[in-house]
C-alpha cells in the first residue's frame, strides 16, 4: 500500500504540514490538503502536483463537524477511499497565565488540536475498517510530554491528543489500522522566527541571544527541520512501519527524550 494511496494532510497549506504533503507525494500518494488558507493550499498543490501526484485542496475548517465531515464524504466521493490521515493542522492558543486564560480562548485551541482530530478520526475509520486498512498519525508536540508554562491550553490538547492516539490505537489494530504520534520540539521556518523575535522584543534581547537559547536546550544544538519531521511522518505511513503503532516519537534533537 505504498502507491497509489489518498492522504489526506489537515493544515497542509503550510510549514510542517506542506513538507509532510510533498513528502507523502514524493512517496507516491495522492494528496487532499484539509485547510482553511486559500492561497497557502494552492501553493501546497502546486508542489504535489510537481511530484506526478494528483492534489485537491479542499476548505475544512478543523473543529467545525459539519465542514469535516463534508470533506471526508467529498474525498471518498472522488477518491474512492482513503488510506492515510495526518492531523497536522494546530494553533498555538494564547500565552499568558492560567487564570488569564479566557473561554473562547481555551475553547478554540481544544476545537482545533483535540477535536478536529477526534472528528477527522470518527469520519473515516469506518470507510478505513471496512478496507482492512488505514495509517494515522496525529501531530502532537514535545510539549504533549513536559509542561510548558503559560500554555496550559496547547500543552492541554497535545497531551490529550497522545492519549487519544494511544486509545484509538488499542481499538483498531485488529484492522491493520496504525495511529501514531509525533512530537516535534521547536521547529525552524518563518513560524518559530516571529515567536523568537516577539519574545526578544518583550525581553530586551536580541533575536539572535532568544535563538541560541532554544538551540542549546537541544543536545544536538539545534532547531528541528521540517522535512525531517515529514520523513517521520511518511516512514510511519509505510509499510516498513506495519508494526509500530500507539507510540509517540519524538523528533526533538534530542530536546526531550521521554
Ligand atoms: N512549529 C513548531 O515548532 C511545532 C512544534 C511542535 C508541534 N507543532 C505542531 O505541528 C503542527 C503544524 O504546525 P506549524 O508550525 O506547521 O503551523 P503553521 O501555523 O505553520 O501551519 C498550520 C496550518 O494549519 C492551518 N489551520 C489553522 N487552523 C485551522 C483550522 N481550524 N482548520 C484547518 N486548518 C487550520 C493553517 O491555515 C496553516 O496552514 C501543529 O499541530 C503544531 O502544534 C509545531
Amino acid at each position: 500500500m505504498t502507491h497509489d494511496s489518498t492522504a489526506i494532510v489537515t493544515g497542509g497549506g503550510s510549514g510542517i504540514g506542506q513538507a509532510i504533503a510533498v513528502e507523502l507525494a514524493t512517496q507516491g500518494h495522492d494528496i487532499v490538503i484539509a485547510d482553511i488558507d486559500e492561497a497557502a493550499m494552492e501553493k501546497t498543490q502546486d508542489l504535489v502536483e510537481s511530484k506526478g501526484q494528483t492534489a485537491r485542496a479542499i476548505h475544512t475548517e478543523l473543529g467545525n463537524e459539519d465542514s469535516v465531515e463534508s470533506t471526508v464524504e467529498t474525498v471518498i466521493e472522488e477518491f474512492g477511499s482513503i488510506e492515510i490521515l495526518v492531523n497536522n493542522a494546530g494553533i498555538a492558543g494564547p500565552t499568558t497565565p492560567c487564570e488569564e486564560v479566557s473561554t473562547d480562548e481555551w475553547d478554540l485551541t481544544v476545537d482545533v488540536n483535540l477535536t478536529g482530530p477526534f472528528t477527522m478520526c470518527r469520519s473515516i475509520l469506518p470507510q478505513m475498517k471496512d478496507a482492512g486498512y488505514g495509517r494515522i498519525v496525529n501531530i502532537a508536540s514535545v510539549t504533549g510530554k513536559r509542561p510548558l508554562v503559560n500554555r496550559t491550553p496547547y500543552a492541554t490538547t497535545k497531551m490529550g491528543l497522545i492519549g487519544f492516539t494511544r486509545t484509538l490505537a488499542a481499538e483498531v489494530g485488529e484492522h491493520d489500522i496504525n495511529v501514531n504520534a509525533v512530537c516535534p520540539g521547536s521547529v525552524d521556518g518563518p513560524r518559530i522566527k516571529q515567536v523568537f523575535e516577539k519574545q526578544a522584543e518583550a525581553s530586551g534581547r536580541t533575536y539572535e541571544e532568544v535563538r541560541s537559547e532554544v538551540e542549546t536546550e537541544s543536545p544536538r544544538n539545534e532547531l528541528v527541520k521540517r522535512e525531517n519531521v515529514a520523513e517521520l511522518v511518511a516512514f510511519l505511513c509505510s509499510d516498513r512501519a506495519g508494526q509500530i503503532t500507539g507510540q509517540d516519537i519524538n523528533i526533538s534533537a534530542g530536546k526531550v527524550m521521554y
